[in-house]
């Protein structure tokens, strides 16, 4: 494990068919006003929304509408957010839905008092929230999988005149306080949103597990989660009500991103970089920026971190090693893996998701380059991904 870290998941997670229930335990803890957050208009049909309201008026709570969540919440509905918790004081916000709505009240909980301009401060300057700031509370209902946001501090806030998507991962005051997770919230979801969830967690793992050259106990937790999203996924995908798979699915998703197996780790998170890049650009689904981009992405710098891609093969995709040299087993892992994308259904070009020739520059330059992982990219690398992305 590398170096020294401390390690501290404060959010309280109640998950299973009954776990809304303890949406009655957990309100008891908060003041009278609820924003209640949620996005287009899903849990008014599938009736998650009348449920929780039925729960927030049996305990008495002043409910203060905050809907129209857009998928990759905006600079601007972050500052109407921020209004309404201001105006209304609100002591809780109770975010219904999936990444979005869970990342958009954690930045309107540290923006909202914040006294400053948040997208400057947060996204382009990147401070931390201030320690006289207050951080109003927030809850989850998670009825999307796969960003791990009902247990993290990431908000990805997009900003489209400057053509940014930025994404700040917070500190634990900022995590949600609660999360409740019910697997059968997920039914409803249409299969497009269901798949591009599964590959956000399947390369949240991979994000943080192609780094590093020592023998982390992270990694070993990573692999059982890969097989777990590869073997829940074939499940779910032909018969989206098995309940087996889609709550494998939410609890690995949840594990994949709320700190666990980054820890020891410098992390790798370029495919994240370029895919909020393409999203920038064409407000495609999150998942599928990714997807788009990442066998190009992993064929790149596959010759830097041979031996992390040999292991997946062996590990991860059950690749048989006799006879073969480390490129042809670490090749063979990446096909494999390219062949259960397309199964999936995936959106494996970014052309697909509306992005062009001509845009590949300037998505590049809204690239922001990190350094952990097996090759530190150049701008000029990041150009050459892209074209094979096409
Ligand atoms: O808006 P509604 O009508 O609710 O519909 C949503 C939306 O159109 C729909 N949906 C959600 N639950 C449903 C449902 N439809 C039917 N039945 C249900 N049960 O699904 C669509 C997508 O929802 P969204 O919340 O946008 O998806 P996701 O959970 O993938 O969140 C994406 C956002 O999270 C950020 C992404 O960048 C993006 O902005 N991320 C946040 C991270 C974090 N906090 O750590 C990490 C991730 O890498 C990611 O960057
Ligand atoms: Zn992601």
């Amino acid at each position: 494990m590398l170096g020294n870290f401390s390690f501290c998941n404060p959010t309280r997670l109640y998950f299973g068919e009954n776990s809304l229930e303890n949406l009655n335990t957990e309100l008891r803890k908060y003041g009278q006003t609820v924003q209640l957050v949620y996005g287009g208009g899903s849990i008014k049909k599938n009736g998650i929304y009348d449920q929780v309201m039925e729960i927030l008026r049996a305990n008495g709570k002043q409910v203060v509408e905050d809907g129209g969540v857009m998928p990759n919440p905006t600079v601007e509905k972050l500052c109407e957010g921020c209004e309404i918790a201001r105006e209304n004081k609100v002591d809780l916000i109770l975010a219904v839905g999936g990444g979005s709505c869970c990342d958009y009240a954690k930045a309107v909980s540290i923006s909202a008092w914040c006294g400053e301009d948040p997208w400057q401060k947060y996204y382009l300057d990147f401070q931390d929230v201030d320690a006289d700031t207050k951080i109003i509370p927030v809850g989850c209902v998670l009825t999307m999988v796969g960003t791990g946001s009902e247990m993290n501090g990431g908000a990805v806030i997009t900003n489209h005149a400057q053509k940014m998507k930025i994404g700040h991962v917070f500190g634990d005051n900022v995590f949600p306080k609660f999360a409740i997770l019910n697997p059968v919230f997920t039914y409803t979801l249409p299969e497009y949103q269901m798949v591009a969830g599964i590959y956000d967690i399947f390369n949240h793992i991979c994000e943080q597990y192609f780094s590093g050259e020592d023998d982390s106990t992270s990694d070993y937790i990573s692999e059982g989660l890969m097989r777990s999203v590869i073997h829940s996924s074939r499940a779910a995908i032909q018969n989206p009500r098995n309940y087996e798979a889609r709550s494998n699915l939410m609890w690995t998703a949840t594990w994949a991103l709320n700190t666990l197996v980054a820890q020891g780790k410098s992390t790798d998170w370029m495919v994240h970089m370029i895919g909020q890049a393409v999203g920038a650009h064409t407000d495609a689904t999150h998942g599928m920026t990714l997807s788009a981009i990442s066998m190009a992405y992993y064929r790149y710098i596959c010759p830097y971190g041979l031996a992390k891609f040999v292991r997946f093969a062996k590990t991860v995709w059950d690749v048989r090693a006799d006879g073969k040299t480390d490129e042809q087993i670490a090749a063979e892992g990446l096909a494999r893996m390219e062949a259960w994308m397309k199964e999936l259904g995936l959106v494996m070009n970014i052309t697909e998701l509306g992005a062009s020739e001509k845009m590949i520059t300037e998505i590049a330059d809204s690239t922001i380059l990190l350094t952990g992982g097996y090759k530190v990219l150049t701008k000029e690398d990041v150009v050459k991904i892209l074209r094979e992305s096409l």
